[in-house]
């Protein structure tokens, strides 16, 4: 049996990236997922290969910021599988106008920006939440005896009802120069997960965020191909105490851990997927990777496509 047989989950964002690696594992783990994607041929290519591993999964194309599509995308959960249980909030597409401070962003991409990483976090969670009490809890959890020493007073709180990860980012935790649109969406990200962490807690939903290191995506495969070298991915690598970079496994390994049932008194947590990147010391790993830079001058990483470099010292 699956760990997620007979429940429902969204993820947004899954016909690619982390969102298709987050759709894969829960397919493969028995959940019936619905794929909210602007992406449509990604979407079917991804769709076509967990139908061919077996699993259980559909493809819905909108923008998720729009309300009435998230309104849909739970309507959609409900009526294609009778119940919503699982709801991963992960799309993001970034765009050539999301860099740069404050003075720089336009006040269209700030609110463009935040609709997409903020507002649509709130709107998933304000149709998914009704449709996660009215699925109620997992049909396949067995409440554990009670072992707290009589202490427990009264009916059992609800548990296993729901489960809502947001996607942060190490960025969220750390800030990154002239990237006001990301860093303050993804802290935003933060402080949204903990709050809904307190007012759905009592009714059995946890809700928790993730905050990914570096992980190479398709596109970011794609990205590393065009601009970087071997080099310049080292780089990269050795700043991570495990020396690599991530993959979309590595963040659906966690989500499907907080999905499940283990892990039903975790909750308004902020789980860094980063290798130990962000419990560094920036000091000592800026002079530790200075000789690794300064004897490989010709390394490139996908940084050396940004237009606004630094030109601060
Ligand atoms: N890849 C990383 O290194 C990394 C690190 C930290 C956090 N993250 C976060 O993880 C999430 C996924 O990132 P990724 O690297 O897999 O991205 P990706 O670009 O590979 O995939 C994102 C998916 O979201 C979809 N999408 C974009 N805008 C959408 C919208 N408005 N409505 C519906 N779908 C939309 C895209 O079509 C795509 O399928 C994002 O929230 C990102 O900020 C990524």
């Amino acid at each position: 049996m699956g760990r997620f047989d007979d429940r429902a989950a969204i993820v947004t964002g899954g016909a690619l990236g982390i969102g298709g690696g987050c759709a894969r594992r829960l397919a493969g783990d028995g959940a019936s997922v619905l794929i909210v994607d602007i992406n449509e041929e990604s979407g079917l290519e991804t769709v076509k290969e967990i139908r061919a591993a077996g699993g259980k999964v559909e493809l819905m194309i909108g923008d998720v910021a729009n309300e009435s599509v998230a309104f849909d995308m739970v309507e959609k959960s409900m009526s294609l599988f009778g119940r919503l249980d699982l709801l991963i909030q992960n799309a993001y597409g970034g765009g050539s106008d999301t860099a740069g401070s404050a003075v720089d962003v336009t006040q269209q991409a700030w609110s463009k920006g935040m609709d997409l990483l903020v507002g649509a976090l709130y709107l998933g969670a304000k149709f998914g939440v009704p449709a996660m009490e009215e699925s109620g809890a997992d049909p396949n959890f067995e409440p554990p005896v009670w072992g707290g020493a009589g202490r427990r007073h009264g009916a059992r709180p609800r548990e296993n009802v729901g489960r809502i990860v947001n996607m942060s980012s190490v960025h969220g935790l750390l800030n990154a120069p002239r990237s006001l649109i990301y860093e303050s969406g993804k802290a935003a990200v933060i402080g949204l997960t903990r709050q809904m962490a307190v007012d759905f807690g009592p009714m059995g939903i946890t809700v928790n965020a993730i905050a990914p290191g570096h992980i190479v995506t398709e596109r970011g495969d794609e990205m590393w191909n065009e601009v970087g070298n071997d080099a310049g991915f080292k780089l990269f690598e050795i700043q991570y105490p495990v020396r690599r970079t991530g993959i979309p496994a590595d963040i659906a390994n966690a989500v499907g851990f907080l999905c499940s049932n283990e892990a039903s008194f975790i909750n308004g947590q902020i789980l860094a997927v980063d290798g130990g990147l962000s419990i560094q010391l920036q000091e000592d790993i800026v002079m530790d990777t200075k000789d690794y830079i300064v004897s490989n001058p010709h390394l490139r990483t996908h940084f050396d496509n940004k237009p606004e470099k630094s030109d601060r010292w």
